[in-house]
């Protein structure tokens, strides 16, 4: 029982539907209060402990306090069912304290939920090979590229066929790296764009055209990754699946009606209230070539729309981002220990950060 109250007070959309539906099928809530009431009862509260927290402590109790916000679990009548792709059956008991799947059956990967040498075999019984891009442009390429380059051949996808994309508009300052076998390193020239929110923009139309082109021919999954992050723990094959979405380490524990989602209705990234399911980083997305072909179109057509009309979402590509994955629902979710803010300090459910940010110089790189 007090498992399902931890579902319905949960901050994500995820299981919402499903607890609502549970609840109709027997006719009366779980606790003595509808669901309704309890949320009323529990968003004030939560309210009131965080402007407390800031006036005291400022916003560093903030994110400590946030980390108490329930996220809840998965119902434990799906969860044995709960198989992968790429790692056999999931170890979800083993963190229990976290969300081990979405309510449309897709896993979340944390830490210690998969065997990662299930997922390797597998990778070389098919002969997979897997693409990884990132977009180098202006001073972000001498502030971040070599550690994000040395970083990537020490912890990504180790062992198995790699090929790295790096697009850029200064290729030759582009660092040398030596690189293990089966591995290579491509380097593809673009334009440069005179404000860093254009070039954000325009990364989702130069993608779609690499993915139909020689990117897409040589991989059969591709990871887009921004520049800006380092890996400090094995990023291995358990990641893949036909459409990876990363949860954006400060939002997860929030509430779905917090989440920054674009809410002008005049742009096509827009999602009302209602909508949402978690707030997804455009960090780092994935998966197959087919499926990110579909989600760079979606983002790029998006993206024009909006300009012609003369306005921009409120996050950039991550606003598209975000309404393509609720419309088309990723096949795989990974925990934010899969692309981590180390600035938001200690958390007990991120065990074991395997990319992290870089301290954001904005004023630096983006001028
Ligand atoms: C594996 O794939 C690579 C590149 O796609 C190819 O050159 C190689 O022949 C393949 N190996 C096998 C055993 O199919």
């Amino acid at each position: 029982m007090p498992l399902r109250g931890l579902g319905a007070l949960g901050s994500h959309g995820g299981f919402r539907k499903q607890e609502g539906q549970r609840q109709r099928g027997q006719g009366k809530p779980t606790w003595g209060l509808p669901r309704t009431k309890k949320r009323l009862l529990w968003m004030p509260l939560l309210s009131a402990f965080g402007c407390l927290a800031l006036y005291l402590y400022g916003f560093r109790i903030l994110r400590y306090l946030e980390g108490a916000i329930p996220m809840g679990i998965c119902p434990i009548a799906t969860t044995p069912l709960l198989t992968d792709k790429f790692t056999g059956v999931l170890r979800h008991w083993a963190r229990s304290e976290v969300p081990t799947c979405t309510s449309w059956g897709a896993p979340i990967i944390w830490d210690s939920t998969f065997d990662p040498h299930v997922a390797k075999q597998e990778v070389r019984r098919r002969n997979l090979t897997i693409g990884l891009t990132v977009f180098a442009v202006g001073r972000y390429l001498e502030k971040y590229l070599e550690r994000f380059l040395k970083s990537a051949e020490q912890h990504f996808m180790v062992g198995q066929r790699v090929v790295f994309y790096v697009f850029t508009d200064r290729p030759e300052a582009v660092p040398y790296m030596t690189l293990g076998q089966g591995r290579l390193l491509r380097v593809e020239p673009v334009q440069r764009e005179s404000r860093w929110q254009d070039v954000s923009m325009a990364r989702m139309r130069v993608l779609y055209e690499a993915l139909g082109g020689k990117l897409g021919q040589e991989a059969d999954y591709v990871f887009c990754l921004d520049v800006d992050q380092r890996f400090t723990g094995n990023f291995g094959p358990e990641v893949l699946a036909d459409l990876v979405a990363q949860l954006h380490s400060w939002h997860y524990h929030w509430p779905r009606w917090l989440l920054p989602y674009e809410r002008d209705k005049r742009s096509a990234a827009a999602l009302s209230w209602g909508e949402g399911d978690f707030y997804y980083h455009a960090a780092l997305f994935g998966g197959s070539v087919a499926a990110l072909r579909k989600l760079t179109a979606h983002c790029a057509l998006g993206q024009q729309l909006d300009r012609e009309r003369g306005i921009e979402a409120v996050w950039h590509d991550e606003s598209h981002l975000n309404k393509f994955f609720w419309l088309y629902k990723p096949t795989k979710l990974l925990s934010p220990e899969f692309c981590w803010d180390p600035k938001i300090g200690w958390r007990t459910d991120i065990h074991h950060p395997r990319l992290i940010w870089e301290p954001k110089e904005y004023a630096l790189v983006r001028n």
